[in-house]
């Protein structure tokens, strides 16, 4: 066992217990650029209590920083909010060797726990439902699909924390343990929200509102990635509401790939249009933007603008990367506009347009489809076509025209 890791007090009675990973750079399809936390948190009440464990290869530091506070055969109690993997890696093991008194999960997290691990002796946990711990009290709170069926939020009324596991995460390894010491957390909270919660907005909106409801007193807001939120709760908060909301931007990104320029001399072109249009417009070409990188852009903006060479009657293999990982994302309150060159056929153009269909993006103009390499009327159209959709953009931006869903 890792020997000697320290645990972290938050309050009177929890302490942070998680692990650090410095090195993961790839979270299931997402580019992890500055690592993570798993976050698991131990509270010392009448029922010792552990909320969530970490990634299993992270037992030995998750079961050090324990033993720096209590012996963790006297864990009486596991709650587990989340059944993804990331959290529930250890959980097997533990209650195999510590043998907890009781274990529970929401009613989806006891059965996700069951087919994930063949664990039976999970206790379902009621949407509202309270725990006793004897001098501290717990309430739970289904969150349904954040991040995953299973989800809950568990609150502790006496310290005023509540443990949202994914929900107002970041992937950021620290060794600072606090929102307030951490420095600029915005973008990574965004990265995250884009590629892990941006489908479940819907969602999101309907949680702020039923945790509003709810009234709690909440001081500390403790998720299971990146830092702890002592401070800046109203700020995660509205920003959640915001980005659940995906209101329409003037923002355009242009995502694209190219074989040999042609591509990328019209990206350049629609980007000149754009900027003159008085669009913000940021340009990702994919040899040097990553598919996480690309959603984390879309978050705030209301075109999306791609670009493919066409290769042996396809679109080109990175760019149907992006747009596949796109439409698992469901981005909101987009218009989009498809570009791309070809040697002897042209199916590219058509192909992101029918990603278009497929996500239900509004296509602001036709297609530009250029074969070979493009001339400097092309270019001229392609110049044309940024203007247009910066000129649609402002539109929709001042009411002036509906944004069609
Ligand atoms: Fe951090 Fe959905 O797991």
């Amino acid at each position: 066992m890792t020997e000697a890791l320290k645990a972290v007090r938050i309050t009177e009675h929890v302490y942070w217990v998680g692990a650090i990973d410095w090195a993961i750079r790839n979270f299931h399809g997402y580019k992890t650029s500055q690592g993570t936390t798993y976050n698991a948190f131990l509270i010392i009440g009448d029922k010792i209590t552990l909320i969530d464990t970490v990634k299993a290869p992270f037992k030995d530091e998750l079961l050090s920083r324990i033993s720096s506070v209590i012996d963790p055969n006297k864990i009486d109690y596991i709650v587990s909010n989340h059944s993804e993997m990331d959290h529930t890696g250890c959980l097997p093991g533990f209650i195999h060797t510590l043998k907890p008194e009781k274990v529970f999960a929401s009613k989806m997290g006891a059965k996700a726990l069951l087919q994930h691990f063949g664990l039976k002796e999970i206790e379902a946990v009621a949407d509202g439902q309270t725990l006793s711990l004897g001098n501290l009290n717990l309430t739970f709170t289904e969150t349904r699909m954040l991040h995953w069926p299973d989800s809950m939020f568990t609150y502790l009324e006496e310290d005023k924390i509540l443990f949202s596991q994914d929900a107002f995460g970041m992937h950021l390894a620290s060794g600072k343990r606090f929102i307030d010491e951490v420095g600029d957390w915005e973008s990574e909270a965004a990265k995250y929200y884009a590629n892990i919660l941006l489908p479940f907005s819907p969602m999101v909106t309907g949680l702020l509102a039923k945790v509003s409801k709810m009234n709690l007193p909440i001081e500390i807001i403790a998720p299971d990635h990146g830092p702890i939120f002592r401070k800046d709760l109203d700020r995660i908060i509205g920003l959640y509401a915001k980005w659940a909301r995906q209101d329409p931007t003037t923002k355009a990104v242009i995502v694209f790939d190219t074989m040999w320029q042609s591509t990328a001399k019209m990206a350049a072109a629609i980007c000149d249009g754009l900027v003159e249009g008085g669009a913000e417009t940021k340009v990702i070409p994919l040899d040097a933007g990553h598919r996480s990188d690309v959603a984390a852009e879309i978050l705030d903006a209301g075109a999306l603008i791609v670009g493919s060479p066409t290769m042996n009657n396809n679109i080109f293999p990175p760019v149907a990367d992006v747009l596949t990982y796109l439409k698992g994302l469901k981005p909101r309150n987009i218009i989009g506009a498809a570009f791309g060159s070809y040697g002897w056929s042209g199916e590219g153009v058509k192909q992101i347009e029918e990603f278009f269909d497929a996500m239900k993006i509004e296509k602001v103009c036709g297609g530009l489809n250029v074969q070979y390499v493009p001339t400097s009327a092309d270019l001229e159209k392609c110049r044309a076509q940024g203007l247009q959709i910066a000129q649609r953009l402002k539109d929709i931006a001042a009411g002036t025209l509906p944004f069609k869903k």
